[in-house]
């Protein structure tokens, strides 16, 4: 009895959460947090968290606002946008934004590369970080 009301809730948190027929499994994203742990990615959840984002960036290719474009930005050089007036900080900053180096970069963006024009104070929750990665991941195919 009790282990169906268990059931029955998850059931209907997972149908009230879901997007219609896009629902994906969390996924190995590539990210550890400071213990060593992987932390899987939610790339639905990570829409959501994209929101806090899309003030400054969009994922479609070529649309730069504040901030330059983010589609395909997993694996690329910093600065790499041709047609985005980078700062410098940025620009010379010399990283290849893997997944794990955007996960430590969202928690505190000045802390990693100071000076930089990102005024975005970041996303504390490891969870957050590591769903809006699968999201930037699963957007820029
Ligand atoms: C207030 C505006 C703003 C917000 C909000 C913001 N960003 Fe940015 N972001 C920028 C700007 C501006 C840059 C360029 C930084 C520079 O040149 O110093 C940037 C750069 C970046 C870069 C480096 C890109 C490159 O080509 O080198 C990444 C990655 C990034 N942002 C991810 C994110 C993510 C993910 C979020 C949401 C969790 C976010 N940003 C929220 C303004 C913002």
């Amino acid at each position: 009895m009790k282990f169906n009301r268990l059931a029955l809730t998850a059931a209907l948190a997972a149908a009230f959460f879901s997007v219609p027929g896009a629902k994906a499994a969390p996924v190995d994203i590539g990210v550890v947090d400071d213990g060593g742990k992987a932390i899987l990615g939610d790339a639905d959840h990570g829409a959501i968290v994209f929101h806090k984002c899309m003030v400054c960036h969009s994922i479609q290719a070529g649309v730069n606002h504040i901030g330059p474009s983010l589609h395909g930005v997993v694996g690329r050089h910093s600065g790499s946008i041709a047609n985005f007036h980078y700062s410098a900080a940025n620009k010379n900053s010399g990283i290849v934004w893997t997944a794990q180096k955007i996960f430590v970069y969202l928690q505190a963006p000045q802390k990693m590369v100071p000076g930089t024009k990102m005024t975005f104070p970041g996303l504390p929750a490891a969870q957050d970080r590591a769903d809006v990665i699968a999201y930037l991941e699963a957007n820029s195919k």
